[in-house]
């Protein structure tokens, strides 16, 4: 009998990687935009002029696979049950030195608020992102509202990425398999999802 439970198929790993790829080529092509002390950063890419056009190329396929990643996602990520909430209040217990083990479906209330945070901040990017792309393609106001909006997601994003890929490696051993592979151990679906691994050993 095997030990694992399949977790993400193909395409949703693939789909997943290009956002991920393309969310750090951002970062390094964006950083010397964003603030004066990283402009030595666009030497990564030979320098202003190419690193912008890294920008705005990785911005359209990031923007595409981020859209069609939350979507796929959404059918467990809108959803909010009486233990997701319970989740909520007892912030999954990683505050707490007692053991919590409040069940939980495919995706715990947190990753669900981060998959929602994710999709509606790839959204404002990409919205801001492309008023900015010609500065006088719009009026002043709404330019310079847009570039004030893009930076202010670009450090939520950023804020919310560090957690997330803290918990999705060291925080939470066991689970990058899941995003390299496609499967877990069942040890892992029962601490880490034990709703979700009932349905799965049902089906
Ligand atoms: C090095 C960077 C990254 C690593 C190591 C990483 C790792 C992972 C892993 C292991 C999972 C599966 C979690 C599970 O099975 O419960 C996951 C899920 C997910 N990742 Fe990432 N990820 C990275 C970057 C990103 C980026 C840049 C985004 C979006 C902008 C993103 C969005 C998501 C979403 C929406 C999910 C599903 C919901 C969730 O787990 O929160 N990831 N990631």
């Amino acid at each position: 009998m095997t030990q694992y439970v399949e977790r993400f198929n193909a395409l949703d790993r693939v789909l997943h990687w290009i956002v991920a790829i393309t969310f750090f080529l951002l970062l390094l092509s964006g950083i010397g935009l964003f603030a004066h002390t990283f402009f030595g950063y666009f030497r990564l890419f030979g320098g202003p002029h190419q690193g912008i056009m890294v920008h705005k190329w990785a911005g359209i396929v990031f923007f595409i696979s981020s859209v069609l990643l939350f979507l796929r996602h959404l059918g467990e990520t809108w959803r909010f049950d009486a233990d997701d909430r319970r989740w909520i209040v007892k912030a999954g217990g990683y505050l707490s030195r007692k053991k919590q083990g409040i069940p939980q479906g495919k995706f715990n209330a947190g990753q669900k608020l981060f998959g929602l945070f994710a999709g509606l901040a790839t959204i404002v990017m990409g919205l801001t992102g492309y008023i900015i792309w010609d500065p006088t393609a719009f009026t002043r106001e709404l330019t310079q509202f847009s570039l004030m909006l893009h930076g202010a997601f670009f450090t939520l994003f950023m804020i919310a990425m560090v957690v997330h890929v803290y918990l999705a490696t060291m925080g939470n051993p066991g689970t990058l398999e899941g995003m390299l592979w496609g499967h877990v151990t069942k040890a892992w679906a029962k601490k880490h999802a034990s709703k979700w691994y009932a349905k799965m050993v049902k089906s």
